[in-house]
């Protein structure tokens, strides 16, 4: 494979998490070509956009070879654990973002847990069901509120914490009988609930090199003060501060170094991105899942922060250059503000004309997740999270006063967004 930077690159993707990857890799000193699938409208405005979906792996290798893309970067889940990676390896294109073998590391709970808990990684102690029986006479044996986990990919929302034995009984019901999440959901976990903060790690690795980017936390449920149901993500901040330096360097020790290790002696050559939800709980830090790509928002917070160039670094990992890269980092905070659609995390309206503030504040920008662009020229809502307003600057407080100052100015009948993001740190830092 060859060293130096690749001269065009195809961001897999259409959210918000692609736009910031797009705006990122644009950004390299490299001036690579920058292409998109699907992409969505605002994207539209930064890169070539084809209509590909990302779960169409033919179709996405043959727009590589035809468009002779130098490197691929991708973006979701589902087309990782269809094998796109495997297929682009085989066809000789380079790709950030693991193979089938690794995407499993999220697309099965269950795959996972055996992984945490034979490795000694410390995690919530679990059990796997298939029948409804026994999965309830377990329950029984915990305490509530207890945590009932679909094994497979949800898009985020197979995962229940059951605040009594009821809801735990109708959740076990819902996945194993209901046929609520489809196959995802024929097989389950039993999981202790964990208490603390929450903070995402987001990893490059490459086989048992690897790079931590800079902390970030999210904020999942829809509504203010965590409440109401979990979303994709409703906003994001970066640094966490939350994990201090000492902290970190546990997380590193206890959780990052045993995690990479771990999948490398399990077999996966792993090459991406590995997000670690971590539970930060009184006695330590303690792993609620691996995701097998960047998240999302995290990614619109965390790609600003780096001063080291985006391509080098996804470049490095996917030609086994990673080792003794050291990050360099801007001294900013960056917020994420999303902007979803009325009813989001269930039915939403579509349609919707947003239009947008003349001007922006300096380091403010917005990204695009769900939009489209009408043939008479009008932006309109295109899905559940709409947009996602990013502020970089001196403190979080200014960052939070300008992505809040945009989101009030863009207009958009039925937009909503929790006026909360931050708040925890924002709290602790008089
Ligand atoms: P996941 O799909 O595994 O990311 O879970 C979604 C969300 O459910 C997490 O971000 C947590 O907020 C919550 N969650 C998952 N597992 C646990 C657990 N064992 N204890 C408490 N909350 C959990
Ligand atoms: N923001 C959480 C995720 O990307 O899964």
């Amino acid at each position: 494979m060859p060293t130096s930077l690749p001269r065009s690159v195809l961001v897999v993707g259409s959210g918000g998490r692609e736009h910031a990857l797009v705006r990122a890799l644009h950004a390299s000193p490299a001036q690579p070509r920058v292409i998109c699938a699907p992409g969505n409208a605002g994207i539209a405005q930064d890169a070539a956009c084809f209509a590909i979906a990302a779960d169409d792996i033919a179709g996405l290798v043959a727009l590589a070879q035809r468009e002779r893309i130098e490197f691929v970067v991708v973006g979701p889940e589902v087309p990782l654990s269809l094998g796109l990676a495997d297929q682009l390896i085989a066809a000789g294109i380079p790709v950030y973002g693991p193979k089938a073998d690794g995407a499993r590391l999220e697309a099965s709970k269950i795959f996972t847990k055996k992984i945490l808990l034979k490795h000694r990684i410390p995690t919530a102690p679990a059990a796997f069901f298939s029948e409804v029986a026994p999965a309830l006479a377990y329950v029984r044996t915990r305490s509530i509120p207890i945590v009932i986990k679909a094994d497979g990919l949800a898009a985020g929302k197979g995962v229940v914490v059951a605040q009594s034995a009821a809801e735990a009984e109708s959740a076990v019901r819902d996945m194993l009988e209901g046929g609520r999440f489809g196959a995802s959901g024929s097989q389950l976990l039993v999981e202790d609930c964990l208490f603390g903060e929450e903070t995402s790690i987001l990893v490059v690795v490459s086989g048992r090199d690897y790079v931590i980017l800079p902390t970030s936390q999210d904020h999942k449920r829809i509504g203010d003060g965590d409440t109401g149901p979990n979303t994709g993500g409703m906003g994001t901040y970066s640094p966490a501060e939350v994990v201090t330096p000492a902290l970190l360097e546990r997380i590193d020790r206890e959780i990052v170094r045993p995690s990479v290790d771990a999948i490398a002696a399990e077999g996966i050559d792993y090459c991406g991105t590995l997000f670690i939800g971590i539970m930060l709980t009184p006695s330590g830090p303690s792993v609620i899942e691996y995701n097998a790509r960047f998240g999302d928002p995290e990614t619109q917070v965390v790609l600003p922060r780096l001063a080291t160039d985006v391509l080098g670094l996804l470049w490095a990992a996917t030609t086994r250059r990673l080792a003794g890269l050291t990050l360099a980092l801007r001294p900013e905070h960056a917020m994420c503000v999303v902007i979803a659609a009325k009813g989001y995390p269930d039915a939403y309206a579509k349609g919707d004309v947003i239009t947008f503030p003349a001007a922006l504040p300096p380091g403010v920008s917005i990204l695009h997740a769900g939009t489209a662009r009408k043939p008479t020229g009008e932006m309109v809502m295109n899905g559940g999270r709409v947009l996602g307003v990013t502020a970089l600057a001196p403190t979080l407080r200014e960052a939070a006063d300008n992505a809040y100052a945009v989101c009030d100015q863009i207009g958009c009948v039925s937009k909503v967004y929790r006026r909360d993001i931050g708040a925890r740190q924002l709290n602790r830092t008089p």
